[in-house]
This record gives C-alpha cells, structure tokens and sequence, in this order.
C-alpha cells in the first residue's frame, strides 16, 4: 500500500471512531478538500503521465469539483478502464464502495459478474472498455452503508464527461447496462424491461440495453441470465465476433 492509502486507511479508522463515539457530522473547510485534491493519485495508476487524449480528459475529470456532495464522501474520480481503441464499450450507472476504494469501474460483486460475461465472450477487460455515467460515488447523506441512484441533476452534469470517453474511444458497439446508464446515453426516461435487447442508436454508435449485473445478482433468475447472454451474443454478432455453439446454448 502507498502513503496515500496508508493515510486513507487512518482516516476510516478515525472516523469509525468518532462515529462510534456518536459523532455525526465532520466540518471541512475547503482549504483542506483543496488540499486533498493535490494528494490524490491518479485512479488505479493507470493515467501516471499520460498525455493521450484519453489521459487528458482523465486528468480533466479527476479536477471537477462541480458536486461537492459527492467530493466531501468519494474517495477518488473512477475515471474509466480498458482498451482506449475498444470496439466494445459498457456503460454502467456510477462506482459503489469497491470501485471508489480501487479507482476502477466494475471490481466489486457485480463487476466480477460482469468480468465472467466479458470472458465467456471470449473476451478480456483488456480488449473491452468499462465506464460509469457519474464519475464519483454517489454519497448516501444520513447512511453508512449501500448505494443510491445518481438523480437527474448529478448525471446531466457529470455525463459530458462519457460523451468525450466515447467521442475518444469510438466503439462499434456500446452496452449500455441497466436504466440509469441507457436513460443517461439516451437522455430520456427509459423503462429497462421494455428497452432490453432492442438496438438504439447513440450519436450514430450502435447501443445495446440490457439489465444491469447487479440485478442479475439480486435475481438469481436463469431465464434473466439468459436475456442478457442473448443481448451479448447479438452484440458479438455485430462485432463480427467468432460464436461457438458451447456459447449460444449458455444458459438454456
Ligand atoms: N455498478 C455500476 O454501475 N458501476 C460500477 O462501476 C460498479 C457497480
């Protein structure tokens, strides 16, 4: 572990003592989430000095501080991962406490979930590209624990950032995964059960939605398993990729 998550760890542990302790509320002055700023490191070191167009906007968003809410509770900006020249490219809605922790998209429990679909493509999180449509972790004002939704609000100020990931990325094919990461693309109101599996069309990117991992966690549903392996094989269908007859009966 480096300084900085050595000093991090420290902090959580002061803080679950006050917390302990019944102390609710911690005054910062913004001197210090200033201060902060300049210390964090770069989101899963991957960014170190990188001058490419897709490094630059990194370093862009890792300096936005257009949502304090959500600066005062995130550790850090959970920028994007993967392949810069992606053909593919998946979409989810916003980090939860892992991805905040480690700086990446998509490493907790239904990042792991979503690994396994990758490479039962027969693909690598190396060849795909993985991004959020919020940046940083949504805050859960009066809760310790859990995720919430971003709101409208926290999304349209924080989705330029995607639309300039993708505008560098140029995917074939996006996958957008659950309501918030499809609505966020489409900029509309969409209702997932209704969407799933239908093509639309981002900026002129084929767009794939489909149920976000997570719910496919909380459902341990094999027929909704199967929804979201038929969405991934006519995505690999479109990408021209090689589909074995082990892969088309996944989940029947
Ligand atoms: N859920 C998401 O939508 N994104 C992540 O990065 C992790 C969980």
């Amino acid at each position: 572990m480096g300084a900085y998550e050595d000093l991090l760890e420290a902090t959580i542990d002061h803080l679950s003592v006050q917390r302990a302790r019944g102390q609710r509320h911690v005054t910062v002055s913004p001197d210090k989430i200033d201060a902060l700023f300049t210390a964090l490191p770069e989101p899963n070191g991957q960014y170190d000095a990188d001058e490419t167009p897709l490094g630059q906007l990194c370093q862009r968003a890792i300096a936005c501080k257009k949502c304090p809410n959500l600066i005062s509770t995130r550790t850090q900006v959970v920028f994007g991962v993967g392949n810069p020249q992606a053909d593919l490219m998946f979409v989810g809605e916003a980090p939860g406490q892992d991805e905040d922790r480690q700086g990446e998209p998509f490493v907790g429990a239904a990042g792991k979930l979503l690994t396994k679909i990758i490479e039962t493509m027969g693909l690598s999180r190396d060849d795909v590209y993985i991004a959020n449509i919020l940046k940083c972790r949504p805050d859960t004002p009066g809760r310790n624990t859990g995720n919430r939704a971003p709101t409208t609000e926290e999304m349209a100020t924080c989705v330029p950032w995607l639309h300039e990931q993708i505008d560098l990325v140029q995917p074939k094919v996006l996958v957008a995964l659950g309501k918030t990461a499809v609505g966020g693309l489409l900029e509309k109101e969409v209702a997932i059960t209704r969407f799933r599996g239908q093509w639309q069309t981002y900026r002129s990117i084929p767009l794939m939605p489909t149920f976000h991992p997570a719910y496919l966690l909380h459902k341990q549903s094999l027929a909704e398993k199967r929804k979201v392996w038929e969405d991934m094989l006519t995505v690999m269908e479109k990408i021209k990729l090689p589909i074995s007859e082990k892969q088309r009966g996944f989940f029947l």
